[in-house]
C-alpha cells in the first residue's frame, strides 16, 4: 500500500479566473502557515480546462507543491475532433494528473467504461497520471450489485498495460453520496476499498485508492483511517479553502494518530 496519502480536489465546472484566484490564494496562504500538513500528503487541484494554465502559474509562482490536473482528456492523440483536448495538451500545460470516468460523466455524456479505458490509457501515454472513477448508483446498491458493478467497472481496465494499471489511482465514488451530502460510511467505504485491491492485486497491487463522496473536515478523519483508503476526491468541500484544508490535514491527524 501507499505511505503518503493523495487528496484530489475535484472543482467541477465552478468558478471564473477572479475566483479561482482567490480560493488559490486562500489555500496557498493556509498551507504556509502550516506547511507540514502537505508532509504525508499530495495534493492535486483539477481545474476546469480554461483556467488550468492559471492555476499552475499560481502554484509555480508560489513554490507550491501541490500539483494541478483537468477533469477529464479525450482518448484520442490528435487529430479532428472538434472540442477536445488531448492528454499531450494537458502535459504541455504541467498537468501530471487528469480524472477520467467520472460519475457525472459516465451518466450526462454516456461514457462507456471501454472509452474510459482509452482514456486512462492515452492520459498514461502522455505521462499523466489517470484518476479512474468507479461507483455504484442508489438503485444499484439497493438490489445488492454494488460490487458487480464495481467489478465491471474495473475490470474494463484489464485492457491496459501493466504500467499503465499500475499509475491508475482508482477513486470509489459512490453515485448516491456525490453531492448529497451523504457519504457512504466508513466501514462501507473500507469494504469496497478491500474489494477493489484484491480485484487489482495480481496486475496492480500497490495501487492508490481514493475515496470519493461527500467527503468533509468532518468525516475525512474517520474515511482516511480505514485501512485500504488512501485519501479522497473532493468535489463541493474543494471550493471552500478551509474545508479543503481541513480535509487536507486530515490526513496527517491519521498519520500521527
Ligand atoms: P462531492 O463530489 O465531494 O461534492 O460529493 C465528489 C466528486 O464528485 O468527485
Amino acid at each position: 500500500m501507499n505511505s503518503r496519502s493523495l487528496i484530489v480536489a475535484n472543482w467541477k465546472m465552478h468558478g471564473l479566473r477572479a475566483s479561482n484566484a482567490v480560493l488559490l490564494n486562500q489555500l496557498l496562504a493556509l498551507v504556509a502557515k502550516q506547511p507540514q500538513v502537505l508532509h504525508n500528503a499530495d495534493v492535486v487541484l483539477c481545474a476546469p480546462f480554461p483556467y488550468l494554465a492559471d492555476v499552475g502559474q499560481q502554484l509555480k509562482t508560489a513554490e507550491s507543491s501541490m500539483a494541478w490536473g483537468a477533469q477529464d482528456v479525450s482518448a484520442h492523440a490528435q487529430g479532428a475532433y472538434t472540442g477536445e483536448v488531448s492528454a499531450a495538451m494537458l502535459a504541455d500545460l504541467g498537468c501530471r494528473y487528469v480524472i477520467v470516468g467520472h460519475s457525472e460523466r459516465r451518466r450526462e455524456h454516456q461514457e462507456s467504461s471501454a472509452l474510459i479505458a482509452k482514456k486512462a490509457a492515452a492520459a498514461h501515454s502522455a505521462g499523466l497520471r489517470p484518476i479512474v472513477c468507479v461507483g455504484e448508483t442508489l438503485e444499484e446498491r439497493l438490489a445488492e450489485q454494488t460490487l458487480s458493478i464495481i467489478d465491471t467497472q474495473i475490470d474494463a481496465l484489464s485492457t491496459l498495460s501493466d504500467d499503465c494499471l499500475r499509475a491508475c489511482v482508482i477513486a470509489y465514488e459512490p453515485v448516491w453520496a456525490i453531492g448529497t451530502g451523504r457519504q457512504a460510511t466508513p466501514d462501507q467505504a473500507q469494504s469496497v476499498h478491500s474489494h477493489i485491491q484484491q480485484r487489482l492485486a495480481s496486475r496492480a497491487p500497490h495501487s492508490q485508492l481514493l475515496y470519493g463522496g461527500s467527503v468533509k473536515p468532518e468525516n475525512a478523519a474517520e474515511l482516511f483511517a480505514q485501512p485500504n483508503i488512501n485519501g479522497g476526491l473532493i468535489g463541493g468541500a474543494s471550493l471552500d479553502a478551509a474545508a479543503f484544508f481541513a480535509i487536507i490535514a486530515a490526513v496527517s491527524s491519521v498519520v500521527t494518530h
